[in-house]
């Protein structure tokens, strides 16, 4: 299975014959990049990294992003490289063989669907917020959440399920099976929504910084407490991670990319920079303008005990910023910004489910690369003859989707999206390394500066951040990659096209894969 590599010249020459317009600019890319990285993370996880770490998340936002930051400078090399689509999939197939390929493309699962449903779940807690805001309308907290997860499995008594998250999920799902895409007009407009509320959030906030909102710093330290696990400034490191998954959608945009070798670097790069300088400036607003206000130290977020302690102090008539559901629209509240509060929450909800549509989409044309290569079921990638759509792919990407969102707590999911992305950017530093040394003539349009030092800090900073994840979502990996291990055996090892001889692909071959679908959003194509 090591053996089975996909030669990066099969690849290459697939991608060839079916070559796509070039037509995205460096602009454009880095609004791709920054349409599909802000969301949840920014919006709604601020409040458990303020649990976590209390001011000190600022240092969070910056390891996550300096990791990230490495890890993009893997991906432009491989991305100028190999500019076609599949991603981390696509890379490890040529470098490190199909049985590694098959476990990133398991794990890029967890990265998009898993990551779609926490962005549902974030969605469900704006919108409510916003209705609430509005109508004064609440509907029963039972109904608003899942169960909180442990070890010892689920408690009800937080929620039972969550219907508003249900209901994004079944609309974005019902969306892309009819072939609705996101074009690079309505990208633009949506992450000129989400600037403005951002940039709106920093101008009102910051000039209401108080220093002494920022003592203690870090009242967790930097690791927690003994006999936590994902606590901390590195704990909430890990986790604010997510609010940065999404810029390698832009090397999924390579293909179709004027110049690739000088765009996707900038487009990758460009779009992470302008997160996170965002992102500095919110979390240092959030928490001048209101403080951090952890319930008590040492007390996961999600956990049932700080559920308890969250419904103990509502009950009192207080909402602490790591309690809410909605951060950034409830630290605007808080400072009697009623209406722009409620304008964030308006872009929140506006702007979300974009993020949701990218990373589905994301998620089924995976789908629809492993299945042409023979990994999958071809079945399952049928395209629909009038929508020109996977619609079987979708809609079970979509039930996945919902049943996660409805059932489980948006920082968990969150976790688990970390988790599986955290392996895929391994594997690329990795990928990237091996094939310096394997193969040192071919051309690569974009070197990454300092290889020997950059593809290793990425690697480690991957491990590192995925050994402080929270227990639970760090036992998700190993348990999904057993699994993911069974249906290779089960299924793709004997359906392989390479294991079976059939790189070429050809349109008219009675095994040919399925055709080409609607474009990515943004305007991207795959294939
Ligand atoms: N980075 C994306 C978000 O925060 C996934 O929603």
């Amino acid at each position: 299975m090591f053996g089975r590599v996909k030669s990066l010249d099969a690849i290459l020459a697939t991608a060839e014959k079916k070559s796509l317009h070039r037509s995205l600019g460096p602009v454009q890319l880095t609004l791709l990049g920054i349409g599909a990285i802000i969301g949840t993370g920014i919006f709604v996880l601020t409040a458990a990294a303020a649990q976590k770490a209390g001011p000190g998340m600022m240092y969070s936002f910056i390891i996550a992003g300096a990791v990230c930051a490495v890890a993009a400078l893997c991906y432009s090399e491989l991305a100028s490289m190999v500019p076609v689509s599949g991603s981390a999939y696509t890379y490890s197939y040529a470098v490190v063989g199909e049985l590694l390929a098959w476990m990133v493309g398991w794990a890029l699962i967890l990265e998009y669907a898993v990551a779609a449903s926490a962005v549902c779940v974030g969605w469900s807690g704006y919108f409510m917020g916003l209705v609430r805001s509005w109508t004064g309308f609440e509907l029963p907290l039972m109904l608003q959440a899942g169960p909180t997860w442990t070890m010892a499995g689920p408690d009800f008594s937080t929620g039972i399920i969550n219907v508003p998250a249900i209901a994004v999920a079944g609309a974005v799902t019902w969306l892309l099976m009819i072939g609705t895409k996101e074009s690079a007009n309505f990208n633009a407009v949506l992450v000129a929504v989400k600037v403005t509320a951002l940039t709106m959030f920093v101008a009102l906030s910051l000039p209401l910084l108080q220093g002494e909102h920022f003592a203690p710093f870090a009242p967790n330290g930097w690791f927690g407490p003994p006999g936590t696990s994902g606590m901390g400034v590195v704990g909430a490191a890990a986790s604010i991670f997510f609010a940065y998954v999404g810029f390698d959608a832009v090397s999924t945009a390579a293909e179709e990319t004027k110049n690739p070798q000088r765009n996707v670097p900038i487009g990758l790069i460009g779009s992470l920079a302008i997160c996170t300088v965002f992102y500095l400036l919110v979390a240092a607003g959030a928490i001048g303008a209101i403080g951090a206000q952890p319930t008590a130290v040492g007390i996961a977020p999600g956990s049932a005990e700080f559920t308890q302690q969250c419904a103990a102090l509502a009950a009192q008539g207080t909402t602490p910023l790591v309690c809410s559901n909605e951060a950034l629209a409830h630290v605007l509240r808080s400072v009697n910004y009623t209406v722009a509060g409620d304008l964030i929450g308006l872009a929140a909800n506006l702007a979300l489910p974009s993020v949701i549509l990218m990373m589905m989409f994301g998620q089924t044309r995976i789908f629809f690369v492993m299945a042409r290569d023979g990994l999958l079921p071809e079945k399952l990638a049928t395209v629909h003859p009038k929508w020109k759509t996977p619609h079987i792919v979708t809609l079970v990407t979509g039930v996945f989707v919902a049943i996660a969102a409805a059932l489980l707590p948006v920082g968990q999911l969150a976790d688990i999206s970390n988790s599986g992305t955290l392996f895929a950017f391994f594997m690329v530093a990795v990928a990237v390394m091996i094939l310096r040394v394997r193969d040192p003539h071919r051309a690569r349009p974009f070197r990454t500066p300092f290889i020997w030092v950059v593809a290793p800090l990425a690697a480690v900073g991957c491990v590192f951040l995925y050994v402080n994840l929270p227990f639970e979502a760090m036992a998700v990996l190993p348990a999904w990659g057993a699994l993911g291990l069974v249906c290779y055996f089960l299924y793709g090892y004997r359906k392989s096209h390479v294991g079976r001889g059939l790189v070429e692909v050809h349109e008219d071959d009675p095994d040919a894969p399925p055709q080409p679908v609607a474009p990515l959003p943004g305007g991207i194509k795959l294939d």
